[in-house]
């Protein structure tokens, strides 16, 4: 089998304490490590004082993982800067909380080309390079202009935002034209991919568009895919059955005492619509009140990218809003909304997801929504509960049995929390299994395979000929120039 080398900025190794695997990339990509003969290259998640490129090595669970240290500098301008306080806001419509700064992009530039020089000695001939997230979209670029002759696929984690919302980025033109220089470009709906080209469309009136999503732009050739992730979900079934999950699910219903449980399990990010969604309940409980006391809102939500203050923000008026309902609705037998920003291992959080009537998943924007696709897996095919999900996760092109809902609405959340509660066993049932098989089929195995398979088919076009004189010409000569005949500073300034 071809050795795949993976790429993404936080590497979080299977180490059993569910913080580490926290965020549907880690999670994702854990359960496709194990089953190739791989490496996970990445950032540590620590500081030191100068860049050193010493690459540290480690092995856990069948996944090796090799890891660099970052300058605090490099942290602040590559990570908390352009990647969460540029990138992320604008792919997931947050345009107001967008930061454009010139430091930061430059931050963004020199860690890449960081990465690249430093997993240069990591790559073999024949390795398929996998290169994941918004953090790293230049990566394939600076690999090029280091000679890296080897495929290299990209798959972005997040939504791509429309193209006017794009143009607002300095950096725009330079951002997309680094995708050329891969072979494969995944992203996880329809919607996006289409918003991608047609991005590409306006902006490189002189790129090639095939039908099958084949851009050719003077020598590049990159191919385009839809292909949303999934979870390892059989595994998700089993664990949820587990003497352990059990034990959470047993607690979990003695502590409510007959009320029906919903749950929302997010990262604390702004892009998941916690207060909308807190609102949507709060409006159940206005104007429904024979719910009282009869319902309980369990919201887990670990902190996330603390140093960012747009997330500041997001927990300050989160701890405001829930200590605002419960004041408003608890009784001193009855607490309506439990609120708790810690992590949990994965078999227990299934054991509440399988306690729980209804499962809450409401991002305003989002890239998939992995947390929707564990809730199904974790029910109970006899009981199942229903899932409410956003019209705005990328899930809701795949989980159409779910009750798709605008999480802006708090009259539409209401309206859904009150019919997915009242739903007859029989319609439970029936939306269940349509959910579930969806979840199965397209599991994380499935979405390895379907983009591995595209990135290793060099003749995806069509017209292997023009991809291997493609391969060849990035084989031939050195000097300053890359093969695409861009200068190394054009390609790369982002500023
Ligand atoms: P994102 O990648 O934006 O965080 P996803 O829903 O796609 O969103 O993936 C989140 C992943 O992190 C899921 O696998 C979920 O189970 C996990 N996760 C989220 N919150 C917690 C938590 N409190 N404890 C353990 N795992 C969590
Ligand atoms: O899935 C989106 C994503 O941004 C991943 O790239 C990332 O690992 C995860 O969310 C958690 O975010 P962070 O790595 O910033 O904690």
């Amino acid at each position: 089998m071809t050795r795949l080398l993976i790429v993404s900025n936080r590497v979080s190794p299977p180490v059993g304490d569910g913080k580490a695997n926290q965020g549907g990339l880690a999670v994702a990509l854990n359960s496709a490590l194990r089953v190739t003969n791989g490496i996970w290259f990445g950032w540590s998640g620590n500081e030191i004082d100068q860049f050193t490129g010493q690459i540290n090595f480690a092995r856990n669970d069948g996944v090796t993982t090799a890891t660099v240290d970052l300058e605090a500098q490099d942290v602040e301008e590559y990570y908390n800067g352009f990647a969460n306080r540029t990138l992320w806001p604008l792919f997931h419509d947050r345009i107001d909380l967008a930061e454009f700064e010139r430091g930061f992009a430059g931050g963004y530039e020199r860690v890449n080309a960081r990465f690249a020089e430093t997993m240069l000695p990591l790559i073999a001939p024949d390795d398929l390079i996998w290169v994941h997230d918004y953090h790293l979209i230049p990566l394939g670029a600076e690999l090029r202009q280091r000679k890296v002759k080897n495929r290299i696929g990209f798959f972005l984690h997040t939504p791509w935002p429309v193209l006017r919302l794009l143009l607002s980025l300095p950096s725009h033109r330079q951002l997309v034209d680094a995708f050329f220089d891969y072979d494969l470009l995944g992203f996880q709906c329809q919607a996006w991919r289409d918003s991608f080209l047609l991005y590409v469309r306006e902006q490189f009136p002189d790129a090639e568009i095939g039908e099958d999503g084949v851009i050719r732009l003077d020598d590049r050739v990159v191919q385009v895919i839809t292909c949303p992730i999934g979870i390892d979900a059989q595994e998700f079934v089993e664990s949820a059955q587990s003497a352990q999950a059990e034990e959470s699910r047993e607690a979990m219903h003695k502590s409510l005492d007959g009320k029906s449980l919903i749950i929302g399990v997010d990262r604390l990010d702004y892009s998941k619509g916690l207060e909308h969604r807190f609102h949507g309940y709060e409006r159940l409980l206005a104007d429904h009140p024979h719910y009282l006391e009869k319902v309980a809102l369990l919201q887990i939500a670990p902190p996330s990218r603390g140093d960012v203050v747009s997330y500041q923000d997001i927990r300050k008026d989160l701890d405001a809003l829930s200590g605002h309902i419960n004041g408003e609705f608890a009784t001193v037998h009855w607490v309506p909304l439990r609120y708790v920003n810690r992590g949990y291992d994965r078999t227990s959080l299934s054991g509440m997801f399988r306690a729980a009537r209804v499962g809450l998943v409401t991002p305003l924007r989002d890239g998939m929504n992995l947390v929707a696709k564990e809730y199904v897996a974790a029910q109970d095919p006899h009981d199942p509960g229903v899932l409410i999900l956003s019209k705005f996760a990328g899930a809701a092109e795949q989980l159409t049995q779910a009750l798709l809902v605008n999480p802006y609405s708090p009259e539409e959340l209401s309206d859904a929390l009150k019919q997915a509660l009242d739903m007859s066993l029989e319609e439970r049932k029936e939306r269940h299994k349509a959910l579930l098989e969806s979840v199965l089929r397209e599991d994380v195995h499935w979405w390895l395979r379907t983009f591995l398979d595209a990135l290793e088919d060099d003749d995806a076009d069509g017209e292997s000929a023009q991809v291997i004189s493609l391969e060849q010409k990035r084989g031939g000569g050195g000097g300053g120039e890359s093969e695409t005949g861009r200068s190394p500073m054009q390609s790369r300034s982002f500023a």
